[in-house]
């Protein structure tokens, strides 16, 4: 698996990274713990050498799960993971407080059996407490050796620059697609400048850009899914034109709709690393296969005609999630 760096933080990972959290939380019943263990292995032995999780997962449950499975390959992977809810729960809303943040880490060291956290994220920035904090409560836990490297997630660009002035971010860690290209306005710019890397979540857009979704499919009831306005099983029907194009366009290049949708992320920038997300064996293999296709120019200016031809129905959260992102 070919590697990237994450900006200027030196910080090198494989170019296409696991997002673990469907695994424990999300998009319906936590897998089989045995068969989970199998997965991370197996993505461990495919040469992944970047795994994404949070205390949010579960909560705990996901970091505890990469804690046992990848405490023998300890040494050759990179573990992120982040802090920022109010007792690790999204729906009791933001919590950077720096005694929080360090009760977070402590715990997270625990569950992840790990001496140090390799990359920190802030999960969702905190109206309440300045950004200049946050990012000093972890320049601490570096300082001490507890965690190497600061990241966020759904930040804004003011709140980046503010706090890596005070303690240098290695990566962003936003919703990025195909169906979702707003960081490309001032999010891209903003991390080329500073020279933070970017590490795009949800890049198959939640599943519905692999195909394997359509109007008819049916969530589980625990699925986050059901309340996405996007996945409206209204708007899932407008949006399919979009996994249409995107199939046209992977079987002229001898690929899969979710390869493509990983590829092209690949080819905006050398500094950006996907993390999808699968709890099956093969759909992880045919998502690392990704790394291996070519995206020429010409092929990105085809697909940026098809899908300009493509409005995307729907918002990413829901009224409350919605309020979280951005800031
Ligand atoms: N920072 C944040 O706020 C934030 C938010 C969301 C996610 N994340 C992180 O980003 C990671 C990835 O995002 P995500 O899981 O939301 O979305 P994603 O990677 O875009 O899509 C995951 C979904 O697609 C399905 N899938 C994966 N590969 C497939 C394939 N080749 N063919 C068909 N279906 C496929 C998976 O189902 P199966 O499991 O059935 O394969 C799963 O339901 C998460 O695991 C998490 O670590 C972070």
């Amino acid at each position: 698996m070919k590697k990237r760096q994450l900006g200027n933080s030196g910080l090198e990972v494989s170019a296409l990274g696991l997002g673990c959290m469907g695994l424990s939380f999300g998009y319906g019943p936590a897998t089989d713990k045995s068969e989970a263990i199998k997965l991370l292995h197996a993505a461990v032995e495919r040469g992944v050498t970047f795994f994404d999780t949070a205390e949010a997962y579960g909560p705990f449950e996901n970091e505890e799960l990469l804690g046992e499975a990848l405490a023998p390959y300890r040494n050759q992977v990179v573990i992120a993971t982040k802090f920022g809810f109010k007792e690790g729960k999204p729906g009791l809303g933001a919590d950077s407080r720096p005694e929080r943040i360090r009760e977070v880490a402590e715990a997270a060291l625990k569950r992840l059996r790990i001496d140090a956290i390799d990359l920190f994220y802030q999960h969702r920035v905190d109206p309440n407490v300045p950004m200049e904090d946050v990012a000093g409560a972890v320049k601490d836990l570096i300082a001490e050796g507890k965690v190497k490297h600061f990241g966020m997630s759904e930040a804004g660009a003011a709140s980046i620059r503010k706090a890596h002035a005070v303690q240098p971010v290695a990566a962003l860690q936003s919703e990025y697609s195909l169906w979702w290209r707003e960081p490309e306005q001032e999010i891209l710019p903003t991390l080329e400048e500073l020279g933070i890397g970017f590490v795009p979540f949800s890049p198959l857009g939640k599943g519905f850009l692999t195909g394997a979704i359509n109007e008819n499919t049916q969530f589980d009831k625990s699925d986050f899914r059901n309340t996405v306005p996007r996945f409206s099983e209204e708007n899932r029907k407008a949006n399919q034109a979009l996994v249409d194009l995107l199939a046209r366009i992977a079987t002229d290049k001898n690929a899969t709709p979710a390869q493509i949708a990983l590829a092209w992320l690949l080819a905006q920038k050398p500094w950006i690393v996907p993390i999808p997300g699968t709890t099956k064996l093969h759909r992880l293999e045919e998502n690392l296969g990704a790394a291996e296709i070519e995206i020429s120019p010409a092929d990105l200016s085809q697909i940026q005609e098809a899908v300009s031809k493509v409005e995307v129905q729907g918002d990413r959260y829901n009224e409350q999630g919605q309020k979280m992102i951005n800031r």
